[in-house]
């Protein structure tokens, strides 16, 4: 089965391409490469060619012998939504139903789509776990588009076009293209580059979490499946038992970080609570259960740190946080006020933090 990857060049396309890969997909991937000047080690896995394209740009040929479309090239989290609610429209809910009919005219037969368990929004602070059946109450333009997106590719499906909905958690875990604007992934670094985790709430929200390589194995798992299994359903990709509430992710990066001191301040002002329930992927999808818990993305940060001697400097480089890492190449006039790069022949004048 031949794959075309978007946003393969990002957090979870870097590790999604290997993944497939070693499944025995064929896979080719496509990016923008916003985040290309982050690196920030080296693993000797076989990578999927990657062209550097805008899916905007995407033509019908463009598909042409592709089964499947594992779609994750997106503007991807709240705070780039809430920088550039137009370009968040543009691609993430213009640009992904686009490239969707786009494969669905090339004759492409599966689609899966990476959505976000934030379309969950306030949540219920914490009372019953949210299902797939718990209406929907997105908070940002980020959100907004997922929910939108979700609707108008669900009216794409039929018999020849099998469209599937994977609601991930939170993303934690190693990647050569890392980010640490995600909790775990944060936490993890200050405990590193400065021993002290000092949180300016009381850490009471409640949060799913999934490793990016569970994210992985649910959408190999998905490729899998018979049509029928899968066709128009919406997933929540984790497990039960990591609904953690955002003080138990610090205690549990502090154990790891041994010396790292971890206090916590009065309780905080964010309206984002909420338990997810994951029981149907684990009934639908067989074989599918989270193999990696937050100790697990805890001490293999803590390793990839050490091997590299992840620097503060690398930590707080802009590469590896999507909004300044945008910011920046908005302010040096390498992509234009439609996020299109001006000259994407010019290597990426971010500053390079790779340890590698
Ligand atoms: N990381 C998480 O915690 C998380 C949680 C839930 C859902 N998701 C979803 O999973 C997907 C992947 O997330 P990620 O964490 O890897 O994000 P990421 O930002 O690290 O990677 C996204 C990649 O897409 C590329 N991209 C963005 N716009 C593009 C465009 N117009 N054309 C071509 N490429 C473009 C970027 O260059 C980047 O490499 C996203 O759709 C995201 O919303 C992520």
């Amino acid at each position: 089965m031949r794959i075309l990857l978007t946003g393969s060049d990002g957090y979870i396309g870097a590790r999604m391409g290997p993944y497939l890969l070693s499944a025995g997909y064929d896979v080719r991937g496509v990016d923008a490469g916003y985040y290309r000047a982050g690196w920030l080690y080296n693993d000797a896995e076989r990578r999927p060619e990657t062209v550097t394209r805008d899916i905007r740009d995407l033509q019908l040929e463009d598909f042409q012998g592709i089964d499947a479309v594992v779609h994750l090239a997106e503007l991807s989290n709240d705070p780039l939504g809430a920088h550039d609610r137009e370009n968040t429209y543009d691609i993430n809910f213009k640009g992904t139903v686009r490239l969707a009919l786009l494969a669905k005219k090339a004759g492409v037969k599966r689609f899966v789509y990476a959505s976000s368990c934030s379309v969950y929004g306030r949540g219920n602070g914490g009372g019953a776990p949210l299902d797939e059946t718990a209406p929907v109450d997105p908070l940002t333009a980020y959100a907004e588009c997922k929910v939108l997106s979700e609707r108008s590719l669900l009216d794409l499906a039929d018999s020849d076009f099998t469209v599937t909905f994977l609601r991930n958690a939170t993303a934690f875990g190693a990647s050569p293209r890392m980010r640490f604007d995600i909790v775990l992934n944060n936490l993890a670094g200050l405990a590193w580059t400065r021993r002290e985790i000092a949180m300016t709430s009381d850490g009471s929200p409640w949060r799913p979490l999934v490793h990016v390589l569970d994210i992985c194995k649910a959408f190999a798992l998905t490729l899998k499946a018979d049509a029928d299994r899968v066709q128009g359903q919406v997933f929540n990709v984790g497990a039960n038992h990591q609904n953690y509430r955002v003080r138990d992710i610090a205690n549990i990066v502090a154990a790891e970080f041994r010396g790292c001191a971890l206090s916590f301040g009065e309780p905080g002002q964010d309206n984002r609570s909420y338990r997810v329930a994951f029981d149907r992927i684990r009934q639908h999808l067989d074989g599918f259960e989270c193999d990696h818990s937050a100790e697990y993305g805890a001490a293999e940060l803590r390793a990839v740190f050490e091997h590299i001697g992840l620097t503060g400097e690398q930590f707080n480089a802009a590469a590896f946080t999507r909004l300044s890492a945008l910011k920046q190449l908005q302010q040096s006039g390498q992509i234009d006020e439609r996020f299109y790069f001006r000259d994407i022949a010019r290597p990426l004048q971010l500053r390079r933090t790779a340890a590698a």
